[in-house]
């Protein structure tokens, strides 16, 4: 067992599972046990974070398994109440790490600063007069943030974007380094945009960065050999390395299902009604990484979905072909994350989580949940392309009724399986295959 390999992981007690991921992470059994078990944050935190607070609200907090990414292993933190999610994307990771891992990059990280100028009688010159003063501009923009600037951070260039209307904005392109940005990108358009404004005597608009922030875009790929796809434990419905919707695939050849998952993402491609569900897919995934690490999932999603729409059609922001034998799946979005300030500070489980999953900077976490992203989406358009996702949902589904009745260790699995078996997944029927199993 290496890395993020951790067969039977979903079979151990909670107690056991994080003693293991301490010793992979190396991080303090201690500090992951109180940063668990204080779920996060107390309420006078809270109260101290957002407004007319009353409590805080906690959510489940796994780790994707198998995930290796540019060659290198990670356990990812994922913070979701779907089930199946986070053993789903281990699963597929299992699959794509047979045929190499993912491969993610990120070409450029630049966080966009908007400054929209109105009312211009003459756009053509305005825009001359801007860019004579770029690096006046620019000198602006760097004063607002001089810690980034002494990080090695900050702004880089200016974009001017004609609008209609006697309109431009102004686009500052700015290196936020290991921060998501935001507030960085904000001061920076409030500095320069009275400055712009003056040069080019046009109305001051909207000061604010873009979350549409498709200069830092990842891109990952990743190869699946079909016979990899034909995974299936019928014997333990909850299976596999962590406890998986492991969909069973019948008769299909992995060729037959690797014809499907591509039939499933031209289906995206042709349809927006399904291409927005197979970017849920997608987002199920990084979401969860996003939310675990403290990150603005709101932020996230806003530019996942306008990048899906930036051809004038909502568009799926994967897709998959074949490539001589193997399926091959390759994704695109933006993702701003960052791995300091902002939540981080006040949340000790968003900084355990980045602390397992060993991050070096904001852009290597945005290429880990990219691949959590594609990961998860090629679960669900395996388990789509055979026996659909209910069976899946269903197993995990007994699994917690088995655990609501009672069960515990080993007899969650076999009261799961029975409840599966028998197709009803109740509490009292989970009760009854408890007592006939413990004799009383
Ligand atoms: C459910 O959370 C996500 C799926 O609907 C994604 C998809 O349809 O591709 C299964």
């Amino acid at each position: 067992m290496s890395g993020s390999r951790l067969p039977g992981f979903y079979k151990l007690s909670v107690a056991e599972r994080r003693a293991l991921v301490a010793e992979r992470s190396g991080v303090d059994p201690k500090v992951l046990a109180s940063a668990l078990d204080s779920g996060g944050i107390d309420c006078a935190t809270a109260d101290k974070l957002v407004e007319n607070v009353l409590g805080t609200y906690a959510l489940p907090f796994g780790v994707a398994l198998n995930v290796q990414v540019n060659g290198k292993d990670r356990l990812v933190p994922m913070v979701v109440e779907e089930p199946s999610v986070i053993a789903a994307a281990s699963n597929a990771a299992r699959m794509v790490r047979n045929a190499g891992g993912f491969t993610a990059e990120m070409t450029e990280a630049l966080m966009i600063s908007q400054i929209e100028l109105r009312g211009l009688a003459d756009v053509e010159l305005a825009l001359r007069l801007l860019t004579n003063e770029t690096e006046h501009l620019l000198t602006v923009a760097r004063g607002a943030v001089p810690n980034l600037v002494e990080r090695g951070g900050g702004p880089r260039s200016i974009e001017l974007r004609p609008l209609v209307n006697g309109r431009i904005v102004v686009h500052v392109l700015v290196d936020c380094r290991d921060a998501m940005g935001a507030n960085l990108v904000n001061s920076i358009a409030e500095a320069v945009g009275p400055v712009a404004a003056g040069i080019t005597g046009a109305e001051l608009g909207l000061r604010i960065l873009s979350n549409l922030s498709d200069r830092r875009a990842v891109q990952v790929s990743c190869r699946v050999h079909p016979e990899d796809l034909v995974l299936s434990r019928p014997k333990a419905p909850l299976g596999g390395d962590s406890a998986p919707p492991s969909v069973p695939t019948g008769v299909l050849t992995g060729d037959a299902i690797a014809d499907g998952i591509v039939a499933a993402s031209e289906f995206a491609e042709a349809d927006p009604y399904r291409a927005a569900t197979h970017n849920k897919g997608i987002m199920n995934g990084i979401d969860a990484v996003v939310i675990a690490t403290g990150n603005d999932f709101r932020a996230v999603e806003a530019g996942a979905h306008a990048f899906a729409a930036l051809s004038g059609r909502y568009r799926p922001l994967s897709v998959w072909r074949r490539d001589g034998e193997a399926l091959v799946g390759e994704l695109t979005l933006p993702l701003a994350l960052g791995i300091v300030g902002g939540t981080l500070r006040v949340h000790p489980t968003a900084r355990l989580a980045l602390s397992l999953v060993r991050v070096e900077s904001a852009d290597d976490l945005a290429l880990i949940a990219a691949s959590v992203g594609l990961a998860s989406n090629l679960a669900a358009l395996r388990a789509l392309a055979t026996e659909g996702i209910q069976r899946g949902h269903m197993s995990l589904h007994a699994r917690s009724v088995a655990v609501a009745a009672g069960a515990q260790g080993a007899e969650v699995e076999i009261v799961a399986g029975r409840l599966s078996e028998d197709g009803s997944i109740t509490l009292e029927a989970a009760r009854r295959a408890l007592s006939a199993m413990r004799g009383s």
